[in-house]
């Protein structure tokens, strides 16, 4: 079912359906519990739209610019890249497994995802997540990988609990608010199997975290503070390094669910 959850809509939401249904369900005639149900179904739906105009003010640059950030990808910055592939890849093959999975959370126009697909040792299958149309179709007709249109908190909705050996976020994580980030976490340790790896990137010269000029969300996060949040859900850092990436500096971190 889809509900709309636009501020002006907030009585078709299944929380408002809630807010009426409880009390009567239950006999029970008291206003101020359904004034309860109502502020915290209001409360909701506002912090619904405002994690959808983030992520639409985010997607709504990229679409814009899909050709040219393709070309950025795929030319000066692919071998900034590498360093990031190569050092998942190399940790990724301590798996034992003959086709290992690996899902690429904001794939962007795919330029790691081919590196993915062609690799050798370890073998791999390779999917795509990205929430922007223009980028997911320039991903799928350079790589010819699967490549899903959704957002990052979807992956539950696409990989089954514990069947994913790695995710790698390279530039992709730091668009979405640090409250989020506990949360969507979660999500990834539910997907990956027991041994998988994670690959995640935050700029790190500053703590900040916020809109940009240009629309787009971001989360910044000196690396103490990303290493932090990754073991504070149990994950064990394997290894820290930086990358030059897009011009930046940032810190990135390879985790493991134990
Ligand atoms: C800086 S680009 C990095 C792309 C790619 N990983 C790379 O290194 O070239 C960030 C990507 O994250 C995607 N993105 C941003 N917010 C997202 C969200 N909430 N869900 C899914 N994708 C998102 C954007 O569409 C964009 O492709």
């Amino acid at each position: 079912m889809n509900w709309d959850r636009s501020p002006g809509n907030v009585l078709s939401c299944p929380d408002a359906a809630f807010t009426k249904w409880v009390p009567e369900k239950w006999g029970v005639n008291a206003p101020w519990l359904q004034y309860k149900f109502l502020i915290f179904s209001v409360a909701n739906s506002i912090a619904m739209s405002e994690n959808e105009n983030v992520v639409n003010s985010t997607i709504d640059n990229y679409s814009g610019r899909a050709q040219s950030f393709s070309n950025w990808a795929y030319g000066t910055e692919a071998n900034k890249a590498a360093l990031a592939t190569n050092k998942f890849l190399a940790k990724l093959s301590e798996l034992t497994s003959d086709s290992l999975s690996v899902v690429d959370l904001g794939c962007g126009p795919g330029r790691d995802l081919e590196v993915f697909k062609n690799s050798k040792s370890p073998r791999c299958t390779a999917i795509g997540v990205d929430a922007c149309p223009e980028l997911c179709e320039i991903a799928r007709s350079k790589t010819g990988c699967e490549v899903m249109c959704a957002e990052f908190r979807d992956l539950e909705k696409f990989f089954k609990p514990n069947s994913i050996h790695g995710i790698f976020s390279l530039a992709s994580l730091f668009h979405i608010p640090r409250s989020e980030l506990s949360g969507l976490i979660e999500i990834m340790i539910q997907v990956l199997a027991p041994g998988g790896i994670l690959l995640s990137s935050f700029p790190c010269g500053r703590d900040q975290d916020g809109n940009m000029s240009d629309g787009r969300w971001s989360n910044s996060m000196p690396l103490e503070l990303h290493q932090q949040v990754l073991k504070s859900h149990g994950l064990e850092v394997i290894d820290v390094f930086h990358s030059k990436i897009y011009n930046g500096d940032w810190g990135v971190v390879i985790s493991k669910k134990n």
